[in-house]
């Protein structure tokens, strides 16, 4: 027999302390990346008094909805209807809150994504929608890539390391973004605790900085590719290719091994970008889904 609790959960100290083993996504790692919102919402199942599965949620009563931040149920338990269980008292828990929405993000290269799937199909959730791709490579894996040696490139164009950027270009950066000169998300300021200048690339037409991408370190043995960025006026497949040529051999000078990026599949042009040059040297693709349900 199995019990039930819809409750306002302990911290996520607490939690970590006492439940991570039963987290999926793991709650520690989550919680080191993103400022979660507490008090979270749990769903128990308990049998024998012990806890067999967990559903941990995020409330966003602002905007009457919430996110599921963990959902696992202990592997000699599952496919036995406890998950089902957990997301309908999830809706009827919520629903008594005032929320009239909840979502998930999950990934392609997680186990139990058909069980998830399936499962979030039985309760009504609408179609899952693909949101990003997660790529990874080692970066030796490009020393074959005709384009490798791409980073010379004629005058006006010059490349530069990151480092040698003077006060005056940062400075004409930002009063250029003051016109929303690019996206805030592609700010080659922005984690600054983390960014590697040494290995992050500008990109000069006429002496005046018009691109960069810039490189962030998120594990001993591997870089993050963040803010590829081209000025409207100059997106030529051949200065996009100098930028990756040169970020990559900057990177084979060093004892890092891989690095990253994420791409949002809405971000067309970077999506062409990447199936056209870069998917063929990458190690792992993984896609990253969203899934909601309205709840009435
Ligand atoms: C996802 C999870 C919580 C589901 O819990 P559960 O208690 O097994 O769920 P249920 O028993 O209610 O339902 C599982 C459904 O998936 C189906 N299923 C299981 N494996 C499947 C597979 N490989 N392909 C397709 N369907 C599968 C089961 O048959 C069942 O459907 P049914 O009720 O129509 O028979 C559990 O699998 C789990 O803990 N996975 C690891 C953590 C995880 O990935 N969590 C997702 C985080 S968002």
């Amino acid at each position: 027999m199995v019990d039930y609790q819809v409750t306002t959960s302990p911290s996520i100290k607490d939690i970590i302390g006492k439940w991570e083993i039963l987290t999926f996504p793991n709650l520690r790692k989550k919680a080191q990346k993103h400022q979660l919102k507490e008090p979270l919402i749990s769903v128990l199942a308990i049998k024998e008094k012990q806890l067999v599965g967990l559903l941990l949620v995020e409330a966003k009563p602002e905007h009457q909805a919430a996110t599921i931040i963990s959902f696992l149920v202990i592997p000699p338990e599952r496919n036995k209807g406890i998950g089902t269980h957990l997301l309908q008292l999830l809706d009827r828990g919520l629903l008594e809150k005032g929320y009239n929405r909840v979502d998930v993000v999950y990934q392609s290269n997680w186990k139990s994504r058909k069980a998830l799937e399936k499962l979030l199909k039985s309760q009504g959730w609408k179609d899952p929608q693909q949101r990003m791709i997660l790529s990874y490579a080692h970066c030796e894996n490009y020393s074959q890539a005709p384009w490798i040696n791409y980073d010379q490139l004629p005058q006006p164009y010059k490349l530069f390391v990151w480092s040698q950027i003077t006060a005056e270009e940062r400075l004409q950066i930002q009063e250029k973004q003051n016109t929303g000169w690019y996206p805030p998300e592609l700010d080659p300021f922005q984690e600054s605790d983390k960014l590697m200048e040494d290995l992050s690339v500008g990109l000069k037409h006429k002496g005046e900085v018009i691109g960069w991408n810039m490189t962030h370190k998120i594990s001993p043995d591997t870089l993050q590719r963040t803010c590829f960025f081209l000025d409207s006026n100059h997106r030529l497949h051949n200065l996009a290719l100098a930028l990756s040529s040169r970020i990559i051999k900057l990177q084979m000078e060093t004892d890092i091994p891989k690095a990253m990026f994420q791409i949002s599949t809405t971000n067309q042009h970077m999506m062409a970008y990447f199936d056209r040059y870069l998917k063929d040297y990458q190690d792992t693709i993984t896609e990253v889904f969203w899934a909601t349900k309205k709840i009435a």
